[in-house]
């Protein structure tokens, strides 16, 4: 059975395979991005990713994902997952969802390009937002980036959650416990999983290991809820607003490299 929880380490064909997929992830989400303004569907938003996936010779991976019939799970409906202001993770594009002043977003793409997928999010401003939403969305970045400078060979995995635990308490967020990191590769989650919390995961970080990384922290508890309608939107259980932004994160001889950086699309 120990087996069933090994962590891949990639070849060098592998690295290049998500590293394009995570390039293509990168490009999606800074598109999508830029379509973010009071007034636009989230569904006007699924359209582009799907369309700038297709044109770029990849599919959405979110499209008809995730099916379990034994627990009642449907696939996942759409390209692309957008969260908007108490939706922790995986909300579905709707027309009838339509973005107005003051709200957060997350976009989170994944793109499969050549069987490999890159995964990346990030959670936008719609226009102004108070300031508290601001600095949660701030915190929540500096979460993530905390989280990555732990990253290199011998490190453990459960510092990665030390590490953003820390940011996150001292401003009385709840870091979210059930939806968490993972492998990827071939697969869109593969082991291991990556909590954001200290966790009990021991095992050390070995090269050309890919994961993610990405932090959901709320403004009020850590505690979700699962909407039970359509079976996979994520809220706070609360009420209050959570963010989010992710990375896909190669572990190099050295350190790290984050694939889905957007130093790597600009310029
Ligand atoms: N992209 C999400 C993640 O970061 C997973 C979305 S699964 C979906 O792991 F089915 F909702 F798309
Ligand atoms: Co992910
Ligand atoms: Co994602």
């Amino acid at each position: 059975m120990l087996a069933v929880r090994a962590i891949h380490i990639k070849s060098e064909e592998e690295i290049e395979g998500v590293r394009q997929a995570s390039l293509l992830a990168a490009r999606t989400l800074k598109m999508a991005g830029a379509l973010v303004k009071p007034g636009v569907s989230t569904e006007e938003i699924n359209r582009a990713v799907h369309e700038f996936t297709h044109d770029h010779g990849a599919i959405s991976a979110p499209l008809n994902y995730g099916a379990d019939p034994d627990r009642g799970v449907p696939p996942f409906p759409k390209s692309v997952c957008t969260s908007v202001n108490d939706v922790i993770c995986h909300g579905i594009p709707s027309k009838s969802d339509v973005l107005k002043e003051g709200d957060i977003v997350n976009i989170d793409v994944t793109p499969r390009l050549n069987g490999f997928h890159g995964d990346t999010s990030r959670t936008f401003l719609v226009g102004e937002v108070a300031p508290e939403v601001q600095k949660l969305v701030e915190v929540t970045l500096t979460c993530l980036l905390r989280g990555i400078e732990v990253v290199r060979p011998n490190a453990r995995i459960r510092e990665i959650g030390v590490a953003i635990q820390k940011v996150a308490e001292p401003f009385g967020y709840g870091v979210v416990r059930e939806y968490v990191g993972h492998g990827i590769g071939r697969r869109f989650h593969e082991e291991p999983q990556i909590p954001h919390y200290p966790g009990k995961e021991n095992r050390r970080l070995l090269p050309g290991m890919i994961f993610t990384i990405e932090p959901m922290i709320n403004l009020g508890s850590h505690e979700t809820k699962l909407d039970p309608v359509d079976g996979w939107t994520v809220r706070t259980a609360d009420g209050s607003l959570s963010a989010q932004f992710e990375h896909t994160i190669l572990v190099t001889e050295t350190g790290h490299d984050v694939l889905t950086d957007w130093k790597y699309i600009e310029g």
